[in-house]
């Protein structure tokens, strides 16, 4: 049994998704703004190592640190679902099977409640 980070070739794969799925953030409407001021070199090596992790690869983001960097954004529902919506259709792009992107929005979908601070 390998995991889904062995499966899609670790981390030089996952930083493409990564980047790719960063320039689909950037062009959304929505999700956009939230990203404005943010030096996008270091956002892009967190989330590469998040994307990793909920993969089956080494990193780690407990949920308390998920909930502390986010609560300054006031992020809502329709925010979360835009940029789960966009990750979704990314790993698509990439060649991800249905099966194992279902189970990667599934443990995105589970930290929803330390992202997502208003409604
Ligand atoms: C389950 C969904 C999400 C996960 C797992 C996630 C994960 C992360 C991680 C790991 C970081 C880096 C934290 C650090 O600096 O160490 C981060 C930062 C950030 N996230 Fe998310 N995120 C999610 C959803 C969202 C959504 C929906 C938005 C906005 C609509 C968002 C906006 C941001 C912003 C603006 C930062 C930069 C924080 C900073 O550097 O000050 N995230 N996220």
């Amino acid at each position: 049994m390998s995991t889904l980070f062995q499966k899609y070739g670790g981390f030089g794969t996952i930083s493409k998704i990564v980047m790719d799925f960063y320039d689909r953030l950037l062009d959304s409407e929505i999700a956009g703004p939230f990203f404005d001021d943010i030096a996008m070199p270091r956002l892009i090596d967190h989330q590469t190592k998040f994307i990793a992790q909920v993969m089956g690869g080494p990193a780690a983001y407990s949920n308390e640190v998920l909930r502390r960097v986010h609560a300054p954004y006031s992020i809502d529902r329709q925010a979360f679902n835009e940029v789960a919506g966009i990750l979704n259709a990314t790993l698509q792009d990439h060649g991800v099977e249905a099966e194992d992107i279902g189970f990667i929005m599934a443990e995105i979908e589970a930290r929803s409640p330390f992202v997502i601070s208003t409604s």
